[in-house]
């Protein structure tokens, strides 16, 4: 559907890339530098002719500067559902156990909690009876950082398994708050909570919306430029190795996978007691994959790791750090950072 604020939004942001005033806009296309602001207020539309100038101007599609899901309509490779700027690929979650997190989330407030840490504001976890989130925030200087790397990348950036943390999409906008980010998850509270808060914080016409199940991506190949994954794959809900497979297929040529894992050395778990190592190979066999052979399987080819982190079940308060006490036993985690090129 056309929006008319939509469009106004997106194009005085574009004129402002391109380094134009209005007047100087106004004077290429041979117009009132009045009617540009017109557009820019959201109080008028061009005509088609001028649409399409624009549209070769920006290096954007028509849909896309009328429509806030122009994008998402573009690259789409089957029909979907749309509804007040989000678009659904999948159904709503039916799984008891999902719907009561998503009801969590909702009313513990973990998104805008996250939004806030993530910016170093106050209204974060620090002021909740859960206290600090010590991982959380030791994490924040290097999601920065890559952050700030994926902004530098540009084009289309799809954040995958963006959760109630909102993945790399809050570090990307500190670096530029006009990044083209489409945050999608399984869940549909996720999606919908984040466009609630995001349409108050940014009011930005390059955020995309969309449910989606990222082992299926219901893109067209070779349509993205960077793929952003903050723990996503790792705590995938489907298979793994169909999830970087599909990742590989929709990024462009030169694009990238950046994705963050954890993961415990076969050397720790030959180190445990040989109960906790059944009992942990059996409940929770992914912690000991590196993801690194599905990787090369998927058909990255250059793949540079980076360690960020590494913490111990001690320090932490998941559902493995619990099942690890449980057994008596502390693991370990090693986290990297993985920058895949296609
Ligand atoms: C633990 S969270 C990952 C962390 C998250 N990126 C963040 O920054 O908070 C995992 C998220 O991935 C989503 N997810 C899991 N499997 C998925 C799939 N196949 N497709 C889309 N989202 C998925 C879950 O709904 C959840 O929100």
């Amino acid at each position: 559907m056309i929006n008319k604020q939509h469009f106004g939004k997106r194009t005085a942001d574009l004129r402002r890339r391109l380094g134009l005033s209005q007047a100087e806009l106004a004077e290429k296309l041979g117009i009132s530098a009045q009617a540009v602001s017109k557009w820019e207020t959201a109080a008028a539309l061009p005509d088609v002719e001028l649409l399409l100038e624009l549209s070769k101007l920006y290096g954007v599609s028509v849909n896309e500067l009328l429509e806030s899901n122009g994008l998402l309509a573009r690259i789409a490779n089957c029909s979907f559902q749309a509804k007040d700027g989000i678009v659904y690929f999948v159904p709503a979650e039916t799984d008891s156990e999902r719907v009561q997190w998503e009801r969590d989330m909702q009313t513990e407030g973990w998104i805008a909690r996250n939004w806030h840490d993530a910016w170093g504001q106050p209204g974060g976890w620090a002021a909740s009876e859960y206290g600090r989130n010590v991982i959380g925030e030791r994490g924040r200087p290097s999601d920065l950082r890559i952050g700030r790397k994926i902004a530098e990348h540009g084009g289309v950036i799809l954040d995958i398994g963006s959760g109630p943390g909102g993945g790399y999409m809050p570090f990307i906008l500190q670096a530029d708050p006009s990044a083209q980010i489409i945050i999608s998850d399984l869940s549909h509270t996720v999606v919908e909570e984040w466009k609630r808060l995001l349409d108050q914080e940014m009011d930005s016409p390059f955020l995309y919306y969309a449910a989606l199940d990222f082992c299926d991506i219901p893109f067209e190949s070779c349509t993205v430029d960077v793929i952003a994954d903050h723990g996503g794959v790792i705590n995938c809900i489907g298979d793994q190795s169909s999830a970087l497979r599909e990742c590989y297929r929709v990024l462009k040529p030169g694009g990238i996978f950046v994705s963050l894992n954890g993961f415990v050395t076969k050397e720790t778990l030959a180190a445990l007691p040989e109960h906790a190592q059944q009992a942990l190979l059996k409940e929770y066999p992914s912690i000991f994959n590196d993801l690194y052979a599905d990787t090369v399987l998927a058909g990255f080819r250059k793949i540079d790791s980076m360690i960020t982190d590494t913490w111990t079940t001690d320090e932490d308060d998941s559902g493995i750090a619990e099942f690890a006490r449980s057994l008596g036993v502390t693991l370990q985690f090693t986290e990297y950072v993985r920058f895949c090129e296609k």
